[in-house]
């Protein structure tokens, strides 16, 4: 057999007029076949572009490439040498980097061929996600996936240099870990040769990047890859990466900057953008009670109004349940969001809709009203308002005809996790939210500071930490802490860094005390036994001098997906997973043959064998990887 040639000179995104008249090789996929009556124009395509091949057997030599070019079919692998000619009068094409020259070739050899794929290999395919996912080989070689790919590569790249520039390490962590606590399950792995002991996939390398500033590693940082086991969403996966930053010696104000700059470096090098630094920044209590959210889209309106006072005395049963106490002595409260003089855009139908926003995120209804002529108030609840109470209203939100107030009454999470969803829709609806384009281009960032430390589960009856149990009280109140006092009033010394209502990135200043260490271990409800259980080893690092430190911690995915303008992070991801945790391609998670069980000390139960059974009489349709 021949031997194959395999070199390219050019690759397919390159030859321009510079390089008429000159002889070139060129390989790549075929993405289009037109056969004109004896002469066959073929799209050859690689991952920098398209150039039109041209096989004529009028072309002096020519004869026999021509021959084998009616073998190709889309998706063959050739090369081809040839001459690079101008494209006739008429033909060019101004969208194509090389769309005024074609080569005129006299070689052809086949180097693989391909069955017809199952879908066309070009931008916007319409074909359902899971049929891309299953062959994510084919779905790479479309343009705009090797885009999104090339873009996240490059902001990588932007940030290595830049942290290197700025004096920070790269260290590799370990996967084979412990369970770290950002809050999620653990993935867990059991161990063959300590049998009944299991490691842990990390979280985040939360534990370790801490140990390395007590190590005196002082600048850190590493893309790390992240495991949690939890509900996936369009922004979440099982498996992810993370720019994980962890600095000693710097307080948050010195903190900042470093990081703005690494932001602003990856939009000037990704995408050519300056943007504005600093950051603005938000207190969290202004984000939750103007937006409804730690993560507020901040490009438009649709705000949130405390209604509280108007109706304080209200005889609405929904209302006056608001207001009762809860364990910590917590009222709720009445809020809402007024959309002007678009009530009649508005049918049942899209009230219905929207309320099914609210209830979807714990609100037990989404009470509206229609302003009308005269002021008149239209509402399901317009029976118990008070003329004192619709006046109040009418000031309050300075209504007017065609006014449309949408309200939740509950305890404030539920008031605020429902609005500020419903403002995502409302804003969506309206067409108020900048599209994703834009937004790559134009980032709202925004810095959000002033979290709680520590958050109080009524159902759990315990505290839980809002980040992770790391993270430092603001220094004022570090002894309230200490003391176990006004716990769900400490502040911590935390921050989230948003953009276009996307939490990028989060972080905080860490305890470095080990009384203070303890004390929130307490707090969390862990007896001394159980905190030395799980982190005696990280307790007794903090013995040996430890600096104060402080990080943050970047997702990689969802940069990019920011970046790359598109909404999922499956789609800035290579291999993603499905919602319910597979990989449509390789079928896993699979099962393991009994041997490999028993080396590792594990037996199914009776659980897993009926669902293993159940999958095997005729395995579930799984749900689109999509949003549910
Ligand atoms: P946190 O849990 O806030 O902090 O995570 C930091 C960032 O990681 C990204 N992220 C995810 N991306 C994709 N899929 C997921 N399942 C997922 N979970 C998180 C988000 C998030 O902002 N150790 C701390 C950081 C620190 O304190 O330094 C941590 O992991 O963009
Ligand atoms: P009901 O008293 O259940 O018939 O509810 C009357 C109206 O109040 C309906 O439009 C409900 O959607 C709305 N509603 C019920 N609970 C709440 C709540 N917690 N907050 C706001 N509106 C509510």
């Amino acid at each position: 057999m021949a031997v194959k040639r395999t070199l390219r000179s050019h690759t397919c995104g390159e030859l321009t007029e510079k390089h008429l008249g000159q002889e070139v090789t060129l390989c790549g996929w075929v993405a289009k076949r037109r056969d004109h009556g004896g002469v066959i124009f073929v799209d050859l395509r690689d991952r920098h572009g398209l150039t039109q091949v041209v096989f004529d057997p009028a072309v002096a030599g020519g004869e026999s490439a021509h021959e084998s070019a009616g073998r190709l079919r889309n998706e063959f692998v050739f090369w081809c040498k040839g001459k690079v000619r101008r494209r006739p009068e008429g033909m060019t094409n101004a969208k194509l980097a090389t769309g005024a020259i074609e080569v005129a070739c006299t070689e052809l050899e086949i180097l693989s061929e391909a069955k017809t794929p199952p879908f066309a290999i070009e931008d916007g395919v319409d074909v359902a996600e899971t049929v891309r996912l299953k062959y994510r080989y084919l779905d790479l070689r479309r343009p705009e996936m090797q885009k999104a790919l090339v873009i996240r590569h490059k902001f990588v790249q932007a940030v290595r240099k830049y942290l290197d520039e700025q004096g920070f390490v790269d260290v590799e962590t370990p996967i084979l870990y412990k369970s770290t606590p950002e809050g999620a399950r653990d993935f867990i792995v059991p161990s063959r040769l300590n049998p009944g002991t299991f490691y842990a996939l990390p979280q985040s390398p939360q534990t370790l990047k801490q140990l390395l500033m007590v190590s005196g590693m002082d600048r850190y940082y590493q893309i790390a890859r992240c495991f949690r086991d939890e509900d996936l969403r369009a922004d979440r996966q099982p498996e992810f990466s993370q720019i994980d930053i962890e600095v000693s010696f710097l307080d948050m104000e010195s903190f900042f900057p470093i990081i703005e700059g690494m932001v602003a470096r990856i939009w000037k090098e990704t995408l050519g953008v300056e943007l504005k630094t600093p950051f603005p920044r938000m207190a969290f209590s202004e984000a939750m009670s103007r937006f409804g959210s730690d993560k507020p889209d901040v490009r438009f309106g649709l705000e949130l109004t405390d209604l509280s006072d108007v109706f304080a005395q209200s005889s609405f049963k929904v209302f006056q349940a608001a207001f009762e106490k809860d364990a910590l002595g917590r009222m709720g409260s009445v809020r809402a969001i007024c959309v002007k003089g678009q009530a009649e855009k508005f049918s049942r139908k899209d009230l219905d809709d929207v309320t099914l926003t609210a209830t979807r995120n714990g609100a037990k209804g989404l009470l509206w009203i229609k302003v009308q002529a005269g002021g008149e108030m239209q509402s399901p609840a317009a029976k118990f308002f008070t003329e004192d109470e619709k006046k109040a209203l009418t000031a309050k939100l300075g209504l007017a005809q065609g006014d449309l107030v949408l309200i939740v009454a509950d305890r404030n999470k539920v008031v605020f996790d429902a609005l500020g969803t419903v403002r995502l829709d409302l804003g969506a609806r309206l067409g108020l939210i900048p599209s994703l384009a834009d937004g790559a281009r134009k980032p709202a960032f925004l810095w959000i500071t002033g979290f709680p430390l520590l958050e109080y589960a009524p159902a759990d009856k315990r505290y839980y930490a809002c980040h992770h149990p790391f993270t430092s009280p603001v220094p004022e109140q570090m002894e309230w802490l200490v003391k176990g006092e006004k716990l769900v009033e400490i502040q911590a010394a935390a921050y989230d860094l948003v953009a276009n209502g996307t939490e990028l990135g989060g972080g905080s200043m860490r305890i470095y005390r080990r009384e203070v260490q303890s004390a929130m271990f307490r707090a969390l409800g862990l007896t001394d036994e159980e905190a030395n259980e799980k982190f005696g080893f990280f307790m007794e690092a903090l013995q040996y001098g430890t600096p104060p430190h402080g990080g943050i911690a970047f997702g990689v995915d969802r940069l990019a997906a920011t970046l790359a303008g598109v909404g999922p992070i499956r789609d800035v991801m290579a291999f993603p997973k499905t919602q319910k945790g597979h990989c449509m391609m390789s079928e896993s998670p699979s099962t393991v043959s009994p041997a490999q069980l028993s080396e590792v000390g594990v037996q199914l139960s009776p659980g897993a064998l009926k669902a293993l059974e159940k999958a095997a009489e005729g395995r579930p349709i799984e749900a689109g990887p999509g949003e549910a």
